[in-house]
């Protein structure tokens, strides 16, 4: 009699002890003043941290390891932590891509569809030098000198006048999918023209059951103080750059625009890029060359939007004159917001167009680093479906190397 009484209530212990552990798995945690505070859909909130101003170093103790985040700049946020990665998980990363197998980058943006915009900025009917660069650069994401405009002007004989400009009637005479043509002919001879020279593997973290994975996740889910689920939301890109590699000023995420869905993984409508947060991680030490340069600063008041055409964002000739530049330095992170929090909804909010960036050219030797984008999008209700989703297809446990 006693023992079917004991039998039931270790029973009942047990399956409250498994709804405990199921419940704690529906929360979202974060740390507030020290504590670990954790509630359910309505807690659920994006984070940013306070940079104080530019120099602070914030001590933090994370995964058994001391680290160090230093704020190096306010406008755009930028926080540095060196050896936020062992030299074990970078050489692991590189590996692992390796394995993957490294595919040439593109930015999406390399014509295709024979059309593109004549960018006749002054309205005057035809086309100078800097219009047809910028014509250019804006269709393909080639960036070519005026040298080479003029030799482009030789070889299909479209500035029939030879006066370097280029009229309505002269342009009628190269059509598009000809121009496409001689301009991707052109990048593949010199593919250092293009804005961003480098080859890439995409890994996907919530697919995986790697260790190393699981655990840069949880690091970074603990010194971005953001759910464990919320960091689960993101891509993870393996870029390797050789010698004149670089990646020329862009945004990584885009500006909010209602009438068009934030892409998800492997998206066929049209959608527009959307990445919270980017946490780049250098993965060796580069001998010379290849620092990630921040073209805008807090002094920059004019346009952003101006910048976009401007020659600042050509990094593979003007790396110098970009106002911040970081060096790469094996294990080290830099961590910046693309996007600032919508304070009603406290998801994402506007674009930081301060947030204008990219990888300088690498002069010797090579540049290896991991792309960690933070991919909560700027509908709540949706990511939240998103993560549910996620938690429900997740392995439970890593076990094995990817
Ligand atoms: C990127 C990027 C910078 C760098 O890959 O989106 O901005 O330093 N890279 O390589
Ligand atoms: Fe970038």
């Amino acid at each position: 009699m006693y023992e079917s009484v004991y039998i039931f209530l270790l029973l009942l212990l047990w399956s409250c002890y498994l709804r405990t552990i199921a419940d704690e798995r529906e929360l979202f945690c974060y740390n507030q003043d020290g504590e670990r505070v954790c509630g359910g859909d309505e807690f659920l909130h994006l984070t940013r941290i306070d940079g104080k101003e530019v120099g602070t170093v914030h001590k933090l103790y994370v995964d058994g390891r001391n680290l160090e985040m230093t704020t190096l700049s306010l406008q755009p946020l930028i926080l540095e932590i060196p050896n936020m990665l062992t030299d074990e998980e970078c050489d692991h990363f590189i590996s692992v891509a390796k394995q993957e197998g490294l595919k040439d980058s593109s930015t999406g943006k390399n014509g295709g569809d024979n059309t593109f915009n004549i960018l006749d900025l002054d309205d005057n009917k035809q086309l100078n030098i800097l219009e047809m660069r910028i014509t250019i650069e804006n269709a393909f994401d080639v960036y070519l000198t005026d040298e080479d405009i003029l030799q482009m002007y030789i070889h299909t004989g479209i500035d029939k006048n030879g006066d370097g400009n280029i009229t309505q009637e002269e342009l009628g005479r190269l059509r598009p999918a000809e121009m496409e043509r001689y301009i991707k002919k052109f990048a593949h001879f010199q593919p250092e023209k293009q804005s961003r020279y480098s080859q890439q593997a995409w890994l996907y973290p919530d697919k995986s059951v790697d260790k190393t994975f699981s655990q840069v996740q949880e690091r970074v889910s603990e010194v971005i103080n953001l759910p464990i689920d919320v960091v689960r939301l993101s891509n993870f890109q393996i870029v390797k750059y050789g010698v004149k590699g670089h990646y020329n000023a862009h945004h990584d995420s885009s500006r909010v625009d209602d009438s068009i869905p934030c892409c998800e993984r492997f998206d066929t409508r049209q959608c527009r890029v959307c990445r919270y947060m980017t946490i780049l991680f250098y993965l060796n030490d580069v001998e010379e060359g290849g620092a990630t340069a921040f073209v805008l600063s807090e002094n920059d008041t004019f346009a952003t939007n101006q910048v976009e055409f401007s020659e600042q964002v050509n990094l593979y000739r003007k790396c110098s004159d970009a106002k911040i530049r970081v060096k790469p330095s094996k294990g080290k992170a830099i961590m910046w917001y693309n996007h600032f929090i919508d304070h009603k909804t406290k998801w994402m909010g506007p674009m930081d167009l301060q947030t204008l960036h990219g990888g300088c050219p690498v002069i010797k030797g090579e540049k290896w680093i991991a792309n960690f984008w933070l991919r909560p999008t700027d509908d709540r209700k949706h990511d939240i479906e998103r993560i549910k989703i996620m938690r429900y297809k997740m392995p439970r446990k890593p076990k094995t190397e990817l």
